[in-house]
């Protein structure tokens, strides 16, 4: 459950467990966070960000100060893709994720992190999940890819796969990497949110950074306390999308009989473009 926001405890879920976002009802407090936030992510990611993001937020309007209306946002959102942000209480279960994805509605907490622990995130919060992940669902291609993934979601249900398709979330949509002609770029909204790990995941020597590949980021186990241990890159949306599209049956039949990665292992058929020292985990990481 969320963190001391009465206005989630106050409201009963429907049966998709959405609640209303109630934005009138953020305090002045709140928004100054999120323009806080917002301003200090902008400082941190130029030249760091994928250019789709940054034209998602324009796109969106999404840096017209404060906590952004999840109504207007959504007028915008459905003429440009389709999609709709909903509001939910905080995490919920895999199968209603999935279906949302399912139907082009991408889920997001409604209470903002507390402006003295700015860094510090006990579970995703709306700048998370509103700046980290909605830009991108105004490109068409990874609009696609994310509603793909949400009836893939509803599929792998059938085969006791959760552990596959978290895994191809976590090394993709929340921390993935992709080349640019300018170089190296962040598109995943864990790292985009997250002003120390933009940094780390592009520039620092500790960790991995591979060429993606769906079998091998299915065997990887991943962090979900610290910054990452590998990253992996794709070359563009339409990758990501290919790769994806084959039917994923055989794949969740065979997984299982072969051996699973650590997250800092590097494996002799991967296309490495940095071999990490991993001398932050080794040294106890962020503690
Ligand atoms: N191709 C996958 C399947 O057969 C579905 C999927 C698409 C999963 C895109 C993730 C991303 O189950
Ligand atoms: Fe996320």
């Amino acid at each position: 459950m969320p963190v001391n926001d009465p206005i989630v405890a106050e409201q009963t879920p429907r049966a998709d467990l959405t609640i209303d976002q109630k934005w009138d009802l953020y305090s002045r407090e709140e928004h100054e966070i999120w323009n806080t936030l917002y301003d200090r992510q902008m400082g941190v990611l130029k030249g760091r960000a994928a250019p789709e993001h940054f034209r998602g937020l324009e796109l969106l309007n999404l840096n017209e100060g404060g906590i952004p209306d999840f109504r207007r946002v959504n007028e915008k959102l459905m003429k440009l893709t389709g999609w709709q942000v909903v509001t939910v209480p905080g995490l919920i279960p895999e199968k209603e994720f999935y279906d949302h994805l399912a139907n082009r509605r991408f889920v997001s907490g409604r209470f903002i992190r507390d402006g003295d622990r700015l860094d510090y995130l006990p579970e995703p919060d709306i700048f998370h999940d509103v700046f980290g992940h909605v830009p991108l669902l105004t490109q068409p291609v990874f609009a696609d890819y994310m509603q793909a993934y949400g009836e893939g979601g509803l599929r792998s249900l059938q085969f006791d796969a959760i552990k596959r398709m978290a895994r191809l979330y976590w090394y993709t949509v929340e921390f993935g990497l992709i080349r640019s002609d300018e170089g190296l770029r962040i598109y995943g909204a864990g790292i985009v949110s997250s002003r120390g790990e933009s940094i780390f995941s592009l520039e620092a020597r500790s960790p991995n950074r591979i060429h993606f590949d769906l079998e091998r980021v299915m065997r990887t186990d991943y962090r979900y306390d610290d910054y990452q241990q590998t990253y992996f890159v794709i070359d563009s949306y339409d990758e990501l999308m290919e790769a994806t599209a084959v039917d994923f049956a055989p794949l969740y039949e065979r997984l299982p009989t072969l051996p699973e990665f650590k997250p800092s292992d590097v494996q002799p058929g991967d296309t490495v473009y940095q071999k990490g020292t991993q001398e932050y985990a080794m040294s106890g990481g962020l503690k």
